[in-house]
């Protein structure tokens, strides 16, 4: 069925007219379909614009759709040609001709303005929580690999000893600001855009702050032009969302390569594996590599959000249809990565290799710095052991003291102990910086962040 039917169309639609512009995707959004109208119509009565028995005959039938809607035994109808149009339709089957006073001072321009806020606020609430599950683990596996010691990277080339457990946890600060983001945007979406109809408002004596109010939001629109057209929280949301997959896309990569007999840094449980159907000795972490890959869809969702909007004029424009199947294709994907991947790594046994003699180079110039020696000149001093010892083909390990002492005289014995890379931890003291009180410090402002504390 479509609202407009009759009226000025003597013929009804073309079937190709019918197949390009219906699109089921929005019937998701039954639900807070039928409670932005139980708000509508609520407020319509308090402003007496419809009558208390009609009021109750509306209210009833909706509220037998919201049930329709949560048991998922809402009748669909091929003809319908849209979320709104279905429940117009059905609440005509419940309640009669009376059903047609529930668009009074509304359009479905800004009802679905309204239906994308307060879906993508319910998505919000579910999603942080997921956050917030994944940084929990983040924390747990923090606390398992005890001091394990790993080497940081820049370039891919081994850089300082770090704890890895400060490896694990950088990744739950990134999503702490992915759930921070999340929870910002919340508050922008709580603005009700009910009341500003087609585009310009209505000449009926709309109560817009009243419905507002009875959606739990925390306002209504100030500009009605506004309020139906713009979908920049629908980007925002998708770039919240497709961020956050970005973080999980990058940890996935470290997760495939630490279970390569190259890395070694991993074991993943064989719940969370697949199989090979031709080599039988293979595990593979499928789980992460689907996280990266689906990132890039996600990418992909974002980019046509934001070019869907930038050539539209004002207000309304059919485009918007679009922004549904996008926005809510990259919220799934974020929900089953989320699921997928804390599944992964709660289950993750982590055994990570020694890195290489040479991460403590930068300890070896500090010692020297610490003596008041130019830091460029360390470094220069440093680097030239370095590279005496690598052309000599030995390492840190083989150097004694008397030697070191000899290689500059402004070395002293012990000097060496710098060159373990446990020592290398310990002395770290710069805060945030590597070292296991920093590591004590995170997890416990994490855990403060979390309210589990
Ligand atoms: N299906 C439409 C959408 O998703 C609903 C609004 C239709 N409004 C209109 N004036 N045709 O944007």
């Amino acid at each position: 069925m479509s609202l407009w039917s009759g009226g000025r169309f003597d013929d009804g639609p073309a079937d190709a007219l019918w197949r390009f512009t219906v699109d089921g995707s929005d019937r998701r959004l039954l639900e807070v379909d039928v409670l932005g109208s139980i708000a509508h119509v609520t407020m319509l009565g308090e402003v007496d614009l419809v009558s208390g028995d009609d009021v109750d005959s509306l209210l009833g039938g909706l509220h037998r759709i919201l049930a329709e809607a949560r048991d998922g035994d809402f009748p669909w109808e091929d003809g319908d040609e849209d979320v709104h149009s279905a429940v117009e339709r059905r609440l005509g089957e419940l309640v009669g001709k009376v059903a047609g006073k529930l668009h009074t001072g509304r359009s479905r321009n800004d009802q679905v303005a309204l239906d994308l806020r307060l879906y993508l606020m319910a998505s919000i609430g579910d999603r942080v929580e997921q956050i917030e599950r994944f940084i929990e683990t983040l924390i747990e596996q923090g606390v398992a690999v005890g001091d394990a010691i790993v080497p940081s990277y820049t370039h891919v080339q081994q850089a300082q000893a770090v704890p890895f457990a400060h490896h694990l946890l950088a990744y739950a600060w990134m999503l702490v600001r992915d759930r921070d983001r999340f929870e910002g945007l919340r508050s922008r979406m709580a603005v009700s855009p009910l009341g500003a109809g087609a585009s310009g408002g209505s000449s009926l004596p709309l109560d817009t702050s009243r419905s507002a109010e009875l959606l739990g939001m925390n306002g209504a629109f100030t500009n009605s032009m506004d309020a139906v057209g713009s979908r920049d929280l629908v980007a925002e949301f998708a770039w919240c969302a497709t961020q956050t997959m970005v973080h999980l896309s990058r940890l996935s990569e470290e997760l495939i390569l630490w279970c390569s007999s190259e890395f070694s840094w991993a074991t993943y449980a064989d719940a969370f594996t697949t199989g090979s159907s031709a080599m039988p000795q293979k595990k593979n972490p499928d789980i992460a590599e689907l996280v990266r890959g689906r990132s890039a869809v996600a990418i992909g969702d974002l980019t046509a959000i934001l070019t869907m909007q930038k050539g539209l004029p004002l207000t309304y424009n059919r485009d918007f249809q679009e922004d549904k199947r996008a926005v809510f294709h990259v919220d799934d994907v974020l929900a089953g990565s989320l699921d997928a991947l804390t599944g992964l790594v709660a289950t993750a046994e982590f055994h990570p290799e020694e890195p290489d003699v040479w991460v403590t180079s930068l300890d070896l110039a500090e010692a020297l710095v610490a003596r008041g020696v130019p830091f460029r000149e360390a470094h220069h001093v440093v680097g030239r052991l370095v590279s005496t010892l690598v052309s000599e083909g030995r390492t840190f390990p083989d150097v004694t003291a008397v030697e070191l002492c000899a290689f500059d005289d402004r070395f002293e014995p012990q000097d060496l102990e710098r060159l373990d890379t446990a020592n290398s931890i310990g002395a770290r003291r710069s805060a945030g910086g590597g070292s296991m009180v920093s590591v004590g410090r995170q997890i416990s402002e994490l855990r403060t962040l979390l309210g589990s504390s």
